[in-house]
């Protein structure tokens, strides 16, 4: 198998968490008992992903250092890189260019909190296809709010669209993607859109374009939830708190392989 890197974009302004994010990066602040980045972090390390590099705003480097370090104490390496303002995410793969060093990557957004008894394993089955780029979708009740993903019978992805005003499909694509080699370079080429955003659906639809991209969903017994509302920081907060103190299962933790 050739080498996964992982990417975990954490920067952005965290309007939505104003104030408590004018002092500390919306992925440090606590979901339940852990900072928020833990999540997504130990999602990366469950897929056995060694090497990882978190991408923050500017000036919270030594933040991100201070809690989470150098990976050691979880056997694995982390490396830091800023990005110098919120240019949308698929400029993550831009800015890991260098560190990727030709290598595959999964990417995963530092608020995106993903719960579900398997994705271990399918993770790891996904990791095994080498030239190929796949997405993740969750059934949400307002798709209108994110990329949309529709599909047929044989799981090929027939369609991608951005907030669709009218959509047939109610899948989702998450903030977890894994992406082959030629991430960079094809994100190198893409337009900014009229929000100004280097957008992962544009990337996401070159893909699919080169037929190169499978789908997975995330169907029965998974949770995403997304943290960057007051409302659902307080949702995943008490998500986490039951799943850990009624039924016993730990998530999040970085230590858990
Ligand atoms: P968003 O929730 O879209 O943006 P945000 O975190 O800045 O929050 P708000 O909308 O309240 O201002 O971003 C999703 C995730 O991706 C989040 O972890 C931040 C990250 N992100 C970046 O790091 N850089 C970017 O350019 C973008 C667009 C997002």
């Amino acid at each position: 198998m050739t080498k996964v890197k992982g990417i975990i974009l954490a920067g952005g302004d965290g309007t939505r968490l104003k104030p408590m994010t004018d002092l500390i990066s919306k992925q440090l602040l606590p979901v339940y008992n852990k900072p928020m980045i833990f999540y997504p972090l130990s999602v990366l390390i469950q897929a056995n992903i060694k090497e990882i590099l978190i991408i923050t705003k500017p000036g919270e480097v030594e933040n991100f250092k201070r809690i989470i370090g150098d990976g050691k104490k979880w056997g694995i390496r982390i490396d830091y890189l800023s990005q110098s303002k919120p240019k949308g995410i698929a400029d993550a793969l831009i800015i890991a260019d260098d560190w990727l060093k030709n290598s595959r990557s999964l990417l995963i957004l530092g608020d995106n909190l993903f719960f579900g008894p398997n994705l271990k394993n399918l993770l790891i089955k996904v990791l095994k296809v080498k030239d190929r780029s796949t997405i993740f979708a969750y059934r949400v009740s307002d798709p209108e709010r994110y990329g949309v993903v529709s599909f047929d019978k044989g799981m090929n992805v027939k369609s991608i669209i951005e907030k669709p005003k009218r959509t047939k499909s109610d899948w989702a694509v998450t903030g977890l993607y894994s992406y082959d080699k030629n991430a960079p370079s094809i994100a190198k080429n893409l337009k900014p859109s009229k929000r100004g955003e280097l957008e992962i659906t544009d990337l996401n639809k070159e893909y699919l374009k080169r037929n190169k991209l499978d789908l997975e969903l995330l169907g029965e017994g998974f949770a995403w939830l997304d943290t960057g509302t007051p409302d659902s920081l307080l949702e995943a907060s008490n998500f986490v708190k039951i799943l850990e103190t009624r039924q016993g299962i730990l998530i999040g933790d970085p230590s858990k392989k």
